[in-house]
């Protein structure tokens, strides 16, 4: 029998501020995104259709559980989490979840671990990992293995305690959408940057399809 009072959340809370004090820089808080934001920030996303989504830095999986929930049977959701236990932690939640892949590796592998699957694109991208504290190269080399990582029409949402990351996000469609959103500790920058293009479903684009290539210098 359990604790009384003691639920799931708070086990997973308790994990996220362990991990938190061994790794603070890469952690970047001390508790997991509130219910409120992860509902909005998935609110972004159109689930009408099969998806292929990747999330960085998913943490013990707040995020990551509720586009389980939303995604439909032939969808696929990939989870870039640095730290080990999260990671294992994960493997747990979803092992009996086929539709979701726990990649124990930098997000900056995300099109060598696509390829490595025989997935051409992404969907949707997601990310929680601290962009604001990245040296500013890795930050731009990141944007752009994500940007490229896109189908057309697909997007990259971010939430973030600054909106900093709009003046590095140049490969993107000019027009991102942003708000303030309130009811989280601390509050955070909710953004979506989309790839030019029409969205198809499923990643499937041909990327040779893509008339938006990268913006930077390589
Ligand atoms: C602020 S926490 C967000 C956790 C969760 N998404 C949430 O909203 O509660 C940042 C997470 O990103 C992970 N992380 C940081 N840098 C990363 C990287 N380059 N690749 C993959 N994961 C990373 C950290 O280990 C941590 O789990």
């Amino acid at each position: 029998m359990g604790r009384p009072g003691f639920t799931v959340r708070n086990f997973m809370s308790a994990l996220f501020f362990k991990r938190f004090l061994q790794k603070p820089f890469q952690i970047a808080s001390i508790i997991p995104s509130s219910k409120a934001l992860v509902e909005r920030v998935a609110s972004k996303i159109d689930f009408s259709q099969p998806r292929t989504i990747a999330e960085f830095g998913p943490g013990e999986g707040v995020h990551s559980r509720e586009l389980a929930a939303r995604m439909d049977a032939d969808s696929q959701l990939f989870l870039f989490e640095l730290d080990p236990a999260f990671s294992r932690d994960l493997e747990r939640q979803f092992a009996d979840d086929p539709r979701v892949h726990v990649i124990n590796r930098d997000a900056a592998s995300l099109s060598e671990e696509l390829a490595l699957r025989g997935i051409a694109q992404c969907d949707y991208i997601l990310s929680g990992i601290p962009f604001s504290i990245l040296e500013i190269e890795r930050k731009r080399n990141l944007l752009r293995e994500t940007h490229d990582a896109l189908a057309p029409g697909g997007a990259f949402i971010i939430y973030q305690v600054t909106n900093e990351l709009r003046q590095h996000a140049i490969d993107f469609a000019p027009e991102s959408e942003s708000e303030y959103f309130l009811q989280n500790i601390p509050p955070m920058f909710i953004t979506v940057f989309r790839k030019g293009g029409q969205l198809d479903g499923n990643g499937a684009t041909d990327p040779a399809d893509s008339q938006f290539s990268s913006n930077y210098a390589r």
